[in-house]
């Protein structure tokens, strides 16, 4: 069997945009790649478990998307379906699928800011490194600084881009960007993720939320673009 695609949603600076960024990713790769994927969580706060509740609350089927969570001690996937749902409240109580054990195609890694990880990138080996990031001139320091130290412990060939994330529309962002990517030369996602409300409550109530808010043509750009990147590593 061959090994699934992973990837690896990481920046050492905090309150970037990489749990949202890794969520909304998985959801939209589930749903555009056709292909089984798996959500991990390496901060520890069970964030993924509560991202998939959520989808279930608001009525759709993660197993039936294709997403499910990945138990890393365990090295394997854990398909959940639901037992409970609250009528008042968005809180679902998952239990795994005995009747499913499907191998995932593709990870989505979610890290914690760089204290948690105490630096230690090797321990993390993906096929793809999505480093979100805001623009702001410490935060692009940072985020280059990730990049850096990526390229130190898998070799300067590693894949890892950059994603603009709360870029505001219709401001001096998308010039900036367009500048930083000509004189760095840095590899980055052409797609950006908006500053928007309808991401941030996406985060909460689900990709619905997303859709119903006509918010997710930025992530399913995203999307596009890691499943061309992962059609261009296949061949
Ligand atoms: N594109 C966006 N538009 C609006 N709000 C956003 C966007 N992306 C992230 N946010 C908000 O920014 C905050 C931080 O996002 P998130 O938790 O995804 O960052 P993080 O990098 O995972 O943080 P940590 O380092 O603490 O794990 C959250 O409140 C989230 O809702
Ligand atoms: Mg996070």
């Amino acid at each position: 069997m061959s090994q699934p695609y992973r990837i690896a949603v990481i920046n050492d600076k905090g309150g970037v945009g990489k749990t949202t960024t890794s969520v909304l990713l998985a959801v939209a790769l589930a749903r555009q790649s056709g292909k089984r994927v798996a959500i991990e969580n390496t901060d520890g706060q069970g964030s993924s478990v509560r991202w998939i509740s959520r989808l279930v609350a608001a009525g759709e089927s993660p197993g039936k998307l294709g997403l499910c969570l990945y138990d890393a001690r365990r090295k394997r996937a854990v398909w959940a379906k639901a037992t409970h749902q609250s009528a008042t409240s968005l809180d679902v109580v998952l239990v795994e699928d005995k009747d499913r054990d499907d191998a995932p195609e593709i990870i989505v890694t979610d890290t914690p800011p760089a204290e948690g990880r105490r630096n230690d990138y090797a321990s993390l080996p993906a096929d793809l490194f999505v480093i979100p990031l805001l623009l702001s001139s410490e935060d692009m320091n940072v985020a280059l600084g990730t990049l850096q130290s990526l390229r130190v412990a898998f070799g300067k060939g590693v894949d890892a881009r950059l994603l603009f994330n709360r870029v505001k529309s219709g401001s001096s962002d998308m010039r900036d960007i367009k500048a930083f990517r000509q004189q760095t030369k840095v590899p980055a996602f052409d797609a950006v993720l908006f500053d928007s409300r309808a991401i941030a409550r996406a985060q909460v109530l689900g990709w619905t939320a997303l859709t119903r808010a006509g918010a997710s043509a930025p992530v399913k750009a995203v999307a596009d673009e890691v499943i061309a990147i992962i059609g261009g590593a296949s061949k």
